[in-house]
């Protein structure tokens, strides 16, 4: 096995760029990544089911293995000495993520357990009310539980008032979103995917657009996209983004982000202050200074907070060193054949699917009672999971045709025998 640090002491992938380079450059296939990538997942592709919940908890590289164990290594061998490469292992989660998502500045990403997380950083460091008594967000029934819950907790807290954009069957009309935009909003919280239906919010940059034309700010929840479609944030415009690590990005729960656009982090003092803040958020962390006035650190590092959860960049280093060399525009590609391809057999099997246009990278089977559709298929050895009246199918690379045809076949005898 390769040695599992570079000379910097950062987690380098030596294995996982050359089983990418073998692939060649053109469109990703089967038949090579069974070959390539397939073994650098020999631990997980070990279980006897078929997988297709790719859109919930991603499925990890063998290598995430080491790296965690490399973590407790540093911190058993070296102890105080481990802050230098932990922290220096965090930089590199958060440069890895403004990759991802278009952005220039390795600063403008800040590490937070949970996407919601991010969301209160922003909701906590919101400018005066433009009514000047309370701030007015824009948001909609699509958004996860997560945003959507700490949406209303503030809501019923009296801390903001709430304009929520309704869903048709399951679906935003983005037109309507536009037309909400008013001088009086603060904060449009929207996601560029969502969860539910996998929609795919391809007009994000009117809807930014228009939040500014408002003088709001705009919060694109990129859980459902970051590591799905080429994305810029930069090109976008959005001020904030949120997302996290446990789905495509392969990374486990715990390594969440918050991005920041720069156009928010000028040097210095910046001009919007988070109250979601704390030791790792001040101008000489390790300076120990205690001026009577909280001096943030230069740009992003402002928008750091408490001592920060070290081991998730470790978790989702590998994940995130895969997308990199795969490329997400190869993998969209990728993503659309299979799901294509899998509509066809569901088609073929008349099963009834939904396909949303544009969708992110999983389809839907509805169902008169999804969950239990999604219980008697993992019993039948397929794990999906449901929302609402669907359920929620995601190929991904570990995912061969054959498979699929399979699933496909699963499906129709298990909805057929349950009566779902
Ligand atoms: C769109 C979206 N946002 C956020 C989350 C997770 O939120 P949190 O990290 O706050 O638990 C999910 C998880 O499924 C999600 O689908």
């Amino acid at each position: 096995m390769s040695t599992p640090t570079d000379t910097a002491g950062i987690l380098s992938f030596p294995e996982i760029d050359s089983a990418v380079e073998a692939l060649g450059s053109g469109p990703l296939q089967e038949r090579l990544l069974i070959e390539h990538v397939h073994p650098l997942f020999s631990r997980v592709l070990a279980r006897t089911e078929s997988y297709l919940a790719n859109h919930s908890l991603g499925r990890p590289l063998d290598r995430a293995e080491s790296d965690v164990a490399r973590f407790a290594t540093l911190w058993q061998r070296d102890m105080d000495e481990a802050w230098g490469p932990w922290l220096a292992e965090l930089t590199a989660f958060r440069a890895r993520i403004a990759a991802l998502i278009g952005l220039s500045r390795t600063d403008a990403v800040v590490s937070k357990p949970g996407a919601g997380q991010g969301l209160r950083a922003v909701l906590n460091a919101l400018p005066r009310p433009k009514d000047g008594k309370l701030h007015h967000v824009v948001t909609t029934r699509a958004e996860f539980d997560s945003i959507d819950f700490i949406i209303k907790t503030y809501q019923e807290q009296g801390r903001i008032r709430v304009t929520w954009i309704a869903t048709h069957e399951g679906l935003l009309d983005q037109e309507e979103i536009i037309r909400a935009m008013n001088p009086s909003v603060d904060l449009v919280v929207v996601s560029h995917v969502v969860f539910a239906t996998g929609q795919l919010l391809d007009r994000a940059d009117q809807i930014v657009a228009a939040a500014h034309r408002a003088g709001s700010l705009c919060l694109l929840d990129m859980y459902h996209s970051a590591g799905v479609v080429p994305l810029s944030m930069e090109a976008l415009g959005a001020d904030f983004g949120i997302g996290g690590s446990y789905k495509y990005l392969r990374g486990g729960p715990g390594a969440g982000w918050l991005a920041i656009h720069p156009r928010h982090l000028s040097e210095g003092q910046p001009p919007l202050r988070t109250l979601d803040t704390g030791w790792f958020a001040k101008k000489d962390t390790f300076g120990f200074a205690r001026d009577e006035r909280p001096l943030l650190a230069p740009g992003g590092d402002a928008w750091m907070e408490c001592t920060p959860f070290v081991l998730g960049a470790y978790q989702a280093a590998a994940g995130l060193a895969l997308l990199r060399s795969l490329g997400v525009d190869r993998l969209r590609e990728y993503s659309v054949g299979q799901q294509a391809f899998l509509a066809d057999r569901l088609r073929a099997q008349d099963v009834p699917i939904r396909l949303v246009e544009p969708r992110g990278a999983f389809l839907l089977v509805p169902s008169k009672d999804a969950p239990a559709l999604s219980r008697a298929l993992k019993l039948g050895g397929l794990s999906t999971d449901a929302r609402g009246a669907h359920v929620r199918l995601c190929p991904d690379i570990l995912n061969t045709r054959e498979e699929l045809d399979l699933a496909a076949a699963t499906i129709a005898r298990v909805k057929t025998a349950a009566g779902l």
